[in-house]
């Protein structure tokens, strides 16, 4: 979840030679498909242009996973310290 952004990327380099999947759920708020590009060659990783607030979606990606990274950051700080809004 969020594997597109910063920290996302390295942990599927880390776990994409030992793991039969690995998907990747992020709604490129942030994310840039660009940041996966050495892990897209093995064939192992497939994208998932989604939200983590869609409880359906991720039901659905999360069939089949053994182990779930979640490294989505939905606010910047600086947006939560400046205003009420909160995450689904
Ligand atoms: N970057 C660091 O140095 C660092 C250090 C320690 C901890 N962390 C923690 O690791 C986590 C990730 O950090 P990062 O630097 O990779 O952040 P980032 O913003 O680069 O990555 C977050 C990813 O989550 C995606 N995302 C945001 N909201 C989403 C949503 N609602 N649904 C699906 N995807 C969504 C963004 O598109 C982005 O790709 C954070 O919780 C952060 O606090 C980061």
């Amino acid at each position: 979840m969020g594997g597109a952004g910063l920290v996302g990327p390295h942990i599927a380099d880390l776990v994409v030679h030992e793991a039969e999947e690995v998907v990747i759920l992020d709604n490129f708020a942030r994310g840039r498909r660009e940041s996966l590009a050495s892990v897209l060659p093995t064939g192992r990783v497939s994208i998932v242009d989604g939200d983590i607030r869609n409880r359906r979606l991720v039901a659905e990606v999360m069939q089949g996973i053994d182990v779930l990274f979640r490294k989505q950051l939905t606010l910047t700080l600086t947006r939560v310290m400046g205003s009420n809004v909160r995450p689904e």
